[in-house]
Protein backbone atom coordinates (compact mmCIF):
# COMPACT_ATOMS: atom_id res chain seq x y z
CA UNK A 1 0.00 0.00 0.00
CA UNK A 2 1.47 3.49 -0.92
CA UNK A 3 1.77 6.15 1.76
CA UNK A 4 -0.56 9.52 0.69
CA UNK A 5 3.02 11.17 0.23
CA UNK A 6 4.09 8.87 -2.59
CA UNK A 7 0.82 8.81 -4.18
CA UNK A 8 1.11 12.34 -4.23
CA UNK A 9 4.72 12.32 -5.27
CA UNK A 10 3.60 9.90 -8.32
CA UNK A 11 1.02 11.86 -9.20
CA UNK A 12 3.14 15.33 -9.42
CA UNK A 13 5.72 13.02 -11.92
CA UNK A 14 3.05 11.38 -13.58
CA UNK A 15 1.76 14.82 -15.01
CA UNK A 16 2.41 15.55 -18.29
CA UNK A 17 4.87 18.86 -17.87
CA UNK A 18 5.75 20.68 -20.95
CA UNK A 19 9.06 20.28 -21.44
CA UNK A 20 10.80 23.74 -21.10
CA UNK A 21 13.31 24.32 -23.96
CA UNK A 22 16.94 25.43 -22.98
CA UNK A 23 17.02 29.15 -22.08
CA UNK A 24 20.43 29.60 -24.03
CA UNK A 25 18.98 28.11 -27.50
CA UNK A 26 16.39 30.46 -26.72
CA UNK A 27 18.21 33.81 -26.60
CA UNK A 28 20.39 32.63 -29.25
CA UNK A 29 17.40 33.11 -31.61
CA UNK A 30 16.49 36.31 -30.21
CA UNK A 31 17.54 39.11 -33.15
CA UNK A 32 18.26 41.80 -30.18
CA UNK A 33 21.59 41.94 -28.57
CA UNK A 34 21.49 40.39 -24.81
CA UNK A 35 24.37 40.23 -22.79
CA UNK A 36 25.13 38.97 -19.15
CA UNK A 37 27.33 40.45 -16.62
CA UNK A 38 28.57 39.47 -13.25
CA UNK A 39 29.12 41.86 -10.37
CA UNK A 40 32.33 42.87 -11.91
CA UNK A 41 30.84 43.60 -15.21
CA UNK A 42 32.84 40.51 -16.82
CA UNK A 43 30.75 39.00 -19.51
CA UNK A 44 29.00 36.37 -18.43
CA UNK A 45 26.70 34.90 -21.66
CA UNK A 46 26.27 36.74 -24.82
CA UNK A 47 23.80 35.56 -27.28
CA UNK A 48 24.28 35.50 -30.89
CA UNK A 49 23.10 39.09 -31.91
CA UNK A 50 25.58 40.32 -29.38
CA UNK A 51 28.35 38.20 -30.33
CA UNK A 52 27.88 39.86 -34.29
CA UNK A 53 26.80 44.04 -31.97
CA UNK A 54 29.97 43.89 -29.85
CA UNK A 55 32.14 42.06 -32.70
CA UNK A 56 33.42 39.52 -30.78
CA UNK A 57 32.22 35.68 -30.44
CA UNK A 58 31.08 34.47 -26.48
CA UNK A 59 34.42 32.57 -26.38
CA UNK A 60 36.05 35.97 -26.78
CA UNK A 61 34.00 38.15 -24.26
CA UNK A 62 34.07 35.57 -21.63
CA UNK A 63 37.63 36.47 -20.82
CA UNK A 64 36.71 40.45 -20.79
CA UNK A 65 35.05 42.31 -19.11
CA UNK A 66 32.47 45.81 -20.35
CA UNK A 67 35.42 48.24 -19.08
CA UNK A 68 37.77 46.15 -21.84
CA UNK A 69 35.36 46.95 -24.72
CA UNK A 70 34.11 50.76 -23.37
CA UNK A 71 36.12 54.05 -21.40
CA UNK A 72 34.87 54.19 -17.39
CA UNK A 73 32.86 56.71 -18.27
CA UNK A 74 30.41 55.95 -20.57
CA UNK A 75 27.19 56.46 -18.94
CA UNK A 76 25.91 52.93 -19.67
CA UNK A 77 28.29 52.03 -16.67
CA UNK A 78 25.92 54.05 -14.73
CA UNK A 79 23.03 52.61 -15.84
CA UNK A 80 24.45 49.21 -14.62
CA UNK A 81 25.29 50.55 -11.35
CA UNK A 82 21.94 51.75 -10.77
CA UNK A 83 20.16 48.94 -11.98
CA UNK A 84 22.23 47.19 -9.90
CA UNK A 85 21.95 49.00 -6.60
CA UNK A 86 18.82 49.61 -7.12
CA UNK A 87 17.70 46.52 -8.53
CA UNK A 88 15.27 47.60 -10.79
CA UNK A 89 15.26 48.00 -14.36
CA UNK A 90 16.50 50.89 -15.85
CA UNK A 91 16.47 52.07 -19.70
CA UNK A 92 18.58 54.94 -21.33
CA UNK A 93 18.12 56.09 -24.73
CA UNK A 94 20.48 57.17 -27.68
CA UNK A 95 23.81 56.06 -25.72
CA UNK A 96 26.41 56.08 -27.76
CA UNK A 97 28.68 53.12 -27.36
CA UNK A 98 31.89 54.51 -28.85
CA UNK A 99 35.82 53.13 -28.16
CA UNK A 100 38.74 52.28 -30.77
CA UNK A 101 36.57 48.78 -30.88
CA UNK A 102 33.25 49.54 -31.16
CA UNK A 103 31.32 52.29 -32.95
CA UNK A 104 27.11 52.45 -31.77
CA UNK A 105 25.13 55.63 -31.74
CA UNK A 106 21.39 56.08 -31.11
CA UNK A 107 21.57 52.91 -28.88
CA UNK A 108 18.84 52.28 -26.42
CA UNK A 109 19.98 50.41 -23.40
CA UNK A 110 18.31 48.11 -21.04
CA UNK A 111 19.95 46.94 -17.97
CA UNK A 112 17.88 44.69 -15.17
CA UNK A 113 19.35 42.90 -12.14
CA UNK A 114 19.31 38.97 -11.87
CA UNK A 115 17.55 38.54 -8.65
CA UNK A 116 19.01 34.81 -8.99
CA UNK A 117 22.87 35.97 -9.02
CA UNK A 118 23.49 38.65 -6.89
CA UNK A 119 25.40 41.44 -8.38
CA UNK A 120 24.46 40.24 -11.90
CA UNK A 121 22.76 42.16 -14.50
CA UNK A 122 21.36 41.80 -17.76
CA UNK A 123 21.75 44.06 -20.94
CA UNK A 124 19.58 44.85 -23.66
CA UNK A 125 20.62 46.53 -26.95
CA UNK A 126 18.95 47.84 -29.37
CA UNK A 127 19.81 50.05 -32.24
CA UNK A 128 17.33 52.58 -32.35
CA UNK A 129 18.07 53.94 -36.05
CA UNK A 130 16.78 50.34 -36.97
CA UNK A 131 12.88 51.63 -35.76
CA UNK A 132 13.68 55.27 -36.85
CA UNK A 133 14.15 54.04 -40.81
CA UNK A 134 11.04 52.08 -40.80
CA UNK A 135 9.29 55.31 -39.54
CA UNK A 136 11.27 57.32 -42.29
CA UNK A 137 10.41 54.66 -44.43
CA UNK A 138 6.40 55.32 -43.81
CA UNK A 139 6.54 59.07 -44.19
CA UNK A 140 8.50 58.41 -47.51
CA UNK A 141 4.98 56.33 -48.06
CA UNK A 142 3.06 59.00 -47.33
CA UNK A 143 4.73 61.55 -49.56
CA UNK A 144 4.35 59.02 -52.34
CA UNK A 145 0.59 58.92 -52.01
CA UNK A 146 0.37 62.81 -51.61
CA UNK A 147 1.95 62.81 -55.19
CA UNK A 148 -0.34 60.99 -56.55
CA UNK A 149 -3.14 63.06 -55.66
CA UNK A 150 -1.40 65.98 -56.59
CA UNK A 151 -0.49 64.77 -60.21
CA UNK A 152 -3.73 63.82 -60.98
CA UNK A 153 -5.27 67.96 -59.95
CA UNK A 154 -1.84 68.76 -61.95
CA UNK A 155 -2.77 66.90 -64.92
CA UNK A 156 -6.14 67.90 -64.83
CA UNK A 157 -5.82 71.38 -63.94
CA UNK A 158 -2.92 72.54 -65.89
CA UNK A 159 -3.23 71.00 -68.91
CA UNK A 160 -6.04 72.76 -70.31
CA UNK A 161 -5.47 75.94 -69.66
CA UNK A 162 -2.08 75.78 -70.79
CA UNK A 163 -2.96 74.35 -74.34
CA UNK A 164 -5.11 77.54 -74.58
CA UNK A 165 -2.02 79.86 -73.72
CA UNK A 166 0.15 77.77 -76.48
CA UNK A 167 -2.81 77.85 -79.19
CA UNK A 168 -2.98 81.79 -78.52
CA UNK A 169 0.66 82.43 -78.76
CA UNK A 170 0.86 80.61 -82.23
CA UNK A 171 -1.64 82.36 -83.13
CA UNK A 172 -0.27 85.64 -81.85
CA UNK A 173 3.00 84.69 -83.73
CA UNK A 174 2.20 85.11 -87.15
CA UNK A 175 0.70 88.76 -86.86
CA UNK A 176 3.09 90.24 -84.60
CA UNK A 177 7.12 92.12 -85.42
CA UNK A 178 9.93 90.07 -85.81
CA UNK A 179 11.09 91.83 -82.57
CA UNK A 180 7.30 90.35 -80.46
CA UNK A 181 7.58 87.40 -82.25
CA UNK A 182 10.62 86.77 -80.12
CA UNK A 183 8.17 86.74 -76.96
CA UNK A 184 5.36 84.66 -78.27
CA UNK A 185 8.17 81.75 -79.01
CA UNK A 186 9.10 82.01 -75.58
CA UNK A 187 5.57 81.87 -74.40
CA UNK A 188 4.74 78.87 -76.79
CA UNK A 189 8.36 76.90 -75.28
CA UNK A 190 7.91 77.59 -71.50
CA UNK A 191 4.27 76.57 -72.19
CA UNK A 192 5.86 73.24 -73.40
CA UNK A 193 8.15 72.88 -70.46
CA UNK A 194 4.93 72.89 -68.25
CA UNK A 195 3.65 70.49 -70.59
CA UNK A 196 6.15 68.26 -70.28
CA UNK A 197 6.91 68.68 -66.42
CA UNK A 198 2.83 67.81 -66.11
CA UNK A 199 3.63 64.89 -68.52
CA UNK A 200 6.24 63.69 -66.09
CA UNK A 201 3.87 64.18 -63.45
CA UNK A 202 1.31 62.11 -64.61
CA UNK A 203 3.29 58.80 -64.48
CA UNK A 204 2.24 59.30 -60.89
CA UNK A 205 -1.49 59.06 -61.66
CA UNK A 206 -3.76 56.11 -59.31
CA UNK A 207 -3.27 53.33 -62.33
CA UNK A 208 -3.42 49.95 -61.05
CA UNK A 209 -0.06 48.20 -62.25
CA UNK A 210 0.24 45.41 -64.37
CA UNK A 211 2.06 42.65 -62.24
CA UNK A 212 3.98 39.66 -63.28
CA UNK A 213 6.86 37.09 -62.55
CA UNK A 214 10.20 40.13 -63.91
CA UNK A 215 14.01 38.79 -63.91
CA UNK A 216 15.50 41.13 -62.13
CA UNK A 217 18.81 40.76 -63.03
CA UNK A 218 17.64 41.44 -66.45
CA UNK A 219 16.24 44.69 -65.48
CA UNK A 220 19.65 45.44 -63.78
CA UNK A 221 21.33 44.01 -66.90
CA UNK A 222 19.12 46.92 -69.17
CA UNK A 223 20.10 49.59 -66.84
CA UNK A 224 23.61 48.86 -66.94
CA UNK A 225 23.60 48.79 -70.53
CA UNK A 226 21.69 52.11 -70.79
CA UNK A 227 23.72 53.57 -67.95
CA UNK A 228 27.38 52.70 -69.46
CA UNK A 229 26.43 54.02 -73.00
CA UNK A 230 25.60 57.36 -72.06
CA UNK A 231 25.49 59.10 -68.56
CA UNK A 232 27.58 56.37 -66.37
CA UNK A 233 30.16 55.90 -69.34
CA UNK A 234 33.63 57.03 -66.96
CA UNK A 235 32.22 55.11 -63.87
CA UNK A 236 32.89 51.40 -63.03
CA UNK A 237 29.90 49.23 -62.50
CA UNK A 238 30.14 46.27 -60.49
CA UNK A 239 27.62 43.49 -59.86
CA UNK A 240 27.01 41.18 -57.05
CA UNK A 241 24.45 39.04 -58.32
CA UNK A 242 22.50 36.25 -56.20
CA UNK A 243 21.87 34.00 -59.66
CA UNK A 244 19.04 31.84 -57.45
CA UNK A 245 17.02 34.33 -57.15
CA UNK A 246 13.50 33.94 -58.06
CA UNK A 247 11.46 36.12 -59.75
CA UNK A 248 10.16 39.46 -58.83
CA UNK A 249 6.37 40.22 -58.75
CA UNK A 250 6.27 43.42 -60.12
CA UNK A 251 6.19 45.32 -63.47
CA UNK A 252 9.14 45.31 -65.83
CA UNK A 253 8.93 49.10 -66.81
CA UNK A 254 8.18 50.15 -63.78
CA UNK A 255 11.21 48.35 -62.23
CA UNK A 256 13.59 49.53 -64.79
CA UNK A 257 12.81 53.28 -63.87
CA UNK A 258 13.14 52.58 -60.38
CA UNK A 259 16.56 51.32 -61.19
CA UNK A 260 17.45 54.17 -63.25
CA UNK A 261 16.48 56.58 -61.42
CA UNK A 262 18.52 55.29 -58.34
CA UNK A 263 21.63 54.40 -61.04
CA UNK A 264 21.43 57.76 -62.61
CA UNK A 265 21.31 59.64 -58.80
CA UNK A 266 24.61 57.57 -57.81
CA UNK A 267 26.27 58.53 -60.95
CA UNK A 268 25.04 62.17 -60.93
CA UNK A 269 26.73 62.48 -57.31
CA UNK A 270 30.02 60.89 -58.71
CA UNK A 271 30.37 63.02 -61.18
CA UNK A 272 29.30 66.18 -59.64
CA UNK A 273 31.53 65.56 -57.37
CA UNK A 274 34.63 65.27 -59.88
CA UNK A 275 35.68 61.68 -59.08
CA UNK A 276 37.82 59.94 -61.43
CA UNK A 277 36.92 56.39 -58.18
CA UNK A 278 34.10 56.50 -58.86
CA UNK A 279 32.20 53.10 -58.47
CA UNK A 280 28.65 51.93 -58.47
CA UNK A 281 27.67 48.64 -57.22
CA UNK A 282 24.07 46.56 -58.12
CA UNK A 283 23.74 44.26 -55.97
CA UNK A 284 21.06 41.38 -55.33
CA UNK A 285 20.02 39.24 -52.10
CA UNK A 286 17.69 36.77 -50.96
CA UNK A 287 16.31 37.72 -47.21
CA UNK A 288 14.75 34.67 -45.59
CA UNK A 289 13.41 37.05 -42.33
CA UNK A 290 12.48 40.08 -44.45
CA UNK A 291 8.77 40.69 -42.93
CA UNK A 292 7.65 43.93 -42.28
CA UNK A 293 4.52 44.37 -39.55
CA UNK A 294 1.83 47.07 -41.73
CA UNK A 295 0.96 50.19 -39.32
CA UNK A 296 -2.71 49.81 -37.89
CA UNK A 297 -3.60 46.25 -39.63
CA UNK A 298 -2.59 43.11 -38.86
CA UNK A 299 -1.61 42.18 -42.53
CA UNK A 300 2.37 40.70 -43.02
CA UNK A 301 4.57 41.90 -45.49
CA UNK A 302 6.93 39.54 -46.64
CA UNK A 303 9.52 41.08 -48.71
CA UNK A 304 12.85 38.68 -49.21
CA UNK A 305 13.91 40.23 -52.51
CA UNK A 306 16.59 42.48 -51.82
CA UNK A 307 18.36 44.92 -54.45
CA UNK A 308 20.76 47.53 -53.26
CA UNK A 309 22.22 50.14 -55.45
CA UNK A 310 25.30 51.55 -53.92
CA UNK A 311 28.04 54.65 -54.88
CA UNK A 312 31.22 55.71 -53.41
CA UNK A 313 29.86 59.25 -53.82
CA UNK A 314 30.49 61.92 -51.52
CA UNK A 315 26.55 61.59 -50.13
CA UNK A 316 23.47 62.72 -49.87
CA UNK A 317 23.31 65.90 -48.40
CA UNK A 318 22.16 66.36 -44.58
CA UNK A 319 19.31 69.16 -45.20
CA UNK A 320 17.66 67.27 -47.45
CA UNK A 321 17.39 64.12 -45.75
CA UNK A 322 14.23 64.25 -44.28
CA UNK A 323 12.61 65.24 -47.38
CA UNK A 324 14.36 63.21 -49.52
CA UNK A 325 11.21 61.89 -51.35
CA UNK A 326 9.36 64.02 -51.61
CA UNK A 327 8.77 65.21 -55.00
CA UNK A 328 10.75 68.66 -56.09
CA UNK A 329 13.70 68.04 -53.81
CA UNK A 330 16.50 68.39 -55.92
CA UNK A 331 19.92 69.76 -55.08
CA UNK A 332 20.78 70.49 -58.96
CA UNK A 333 20.57 73.49 -60.48
CA UNK A 334 18.89 71.88 -63.40
CA UNK A 335 17.47 69.01 -61.29
CA UNK A 336 13.28 68.04 -61.17
CA UNK A 337 13.57 66.24 -57.51
CA UNK A 338 11.27 63.88 -58.84
CA UNK A 339 13.16 60.96 -59.51
CA UNK A 340 12.92 59.82 -56.08
CA UNK A 341 9.67 60.85 -55.39
CA UNK A 342 8.69 58.32 -58.60
CA UNK A 343 10.66 55.65 -56.99
CA UNK A 344 9.17 55.82 -53.73
CA UNK A 345 5.85 55.50 -55.61
CA UNK A 346 6.70 53.02 -57.96
CA UNK A 347 7.98 50.86 -54.73
CA UNK A 348 5.29 51.52 -52.72
CA UNK A 349 2.59 50.60 -55.19
CA UNK A 350 4.88 47.01 -55.20
CA UNK A 351 3.89 46.62 -51.73
CA UNK A 352 7.70 46.84 -51.52
CA UNK A 353 9.91 48.98 -49.21
CA UNK A 354 13.50 51.20 -50.24
CA UNK A 355 15.44 52.62 -47.03
CA UNK A 356 18.55 54.38 -47.13
CA UNK A 357 21.90 54.39 -45.95
CA UNK A 358 24.58 57.19 -46.68
CA UNK A 359 27.62 58.86 -45.81
CA UNK A 360 30.63 60.33 -47.41
CA UNK A 361 31.98 57.87 -49.93
CA UNK A 362 29.30 55.05 -49.63
CA UNK A 363 25.38 55.74 -49.92
CA UNK A 364 23.19 52.92 -50.05
CA UNK A 365 19.63 52.72 -51.63
CA UNK A 366 17.95 49.10 -50.28
CA UNK A 367 15.07 48.10 -52.36
CA UNK A 368 12.72 45.20 -50.91
CA UNK A 369 10.18 43.96 -52.82
CA UNK A 370 8.05 40.33 -52.82
CA UNK A 371 8.39 37.70 -55.14
CA UNK A 372 6.43 35.08 -56.89
CA UNK A 373 6.16 31.56 -55.45
CA UNK A 374 6.38 33.05 -51.97
CA UNK A 375 5.56 30.56 -49.46
CA UNK A 376 5.83 33.10 -46.73
CA UNK A 377 2.44 34.79 -46.32
CA UNK A 378 2.84 37.64 -48.93
CA UNK A 379 1.33 40.97 -48.96
N1 LIG B 1 23.24 58.49 -54.64
C1 LIG B 1 23.10 59.74 -54.20
N2 LIG B 1 24.16 60.39 -53.64
C2 LIG B 1 24.04 61.66 -53.18
N3 LIG B 1 22.89 62.39 -53.24
C3 LIG B 1 21.81 61.81 -53.78
C4 LIG B 1 21.85 60.47 -54.28
N4 LIG B 1 20.61 60.17 -54.74
C5 LIG B 1 19.86 61.27 -54.55
N5 LIG B 1 20.56 62.26 -53.98
C6 LIG B 1 20.08 63.59 -53.60
O1 LIG B 1 18.67 63.58 -53.65
C7 LIG B 1 18.18 64.63 -54.48
C8 LIG B 1 16.88 64.21 -55.09
O2 LIG B 1 17.05 63.19 -56.06
P1 LIG B 1 15.95 63.00 -57.17
O3 LIG B 1 14.61 62.89 -56.52
O4 LIG B 1 16.35 61.90 -58.06
O5 LIG B 1 15.94 64.37 -57.96
P2 LIG B 1 17.07 64.98 -58.91
O6 LIG B 1 17.98 63.88 -59.32
O7 LIG B 1 16.29 65.54 -60.06
O8 LIG B 1 17.75 66.05 -58.12
C9 LIG B 1 19.30 64.89 -55.44
O9 LIG B 1 19.25 66.22 -55.95
C10 LIG B 1 20.54 64.66 -54.58
O10 LIG B 1 20.86 65.80 -53.83
MG1 LIG C 1 17.38 61.99 -59.93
Amino acid sequence: MKSALARNVLAVVGRETPRLPDAAALLSAVPVPVVMLDGQNRFRYANHAAEQFLGMSMVQLLQHGLADLLPRDNPIFQLIEQARQNEVTISDYDLSLQSPRLNKQGITVQASPMHEEPGAVVLVMQDASSARNLDRQLTFRSAARSVTGMAAILAHEVKNPLSGIRGAAQLLESSVTPADRELTVLIRDEADRIRALVDRMEVFGEKPIERGPVNIHRVLEHVRRLAQSGFAEKIRLHEVYDPSLPPVDGNRDQLIQVALNLVKNAAESISGAGMTNGEITLITGFQHGMRLSVPGSDQRMHLPMLVVVRDNGPGIPDDIRANLFDPFVTTKPSGSGLGLALVAKIVSDHGGLIEVDSRPGRTEFRLHLPVVHDDGESM
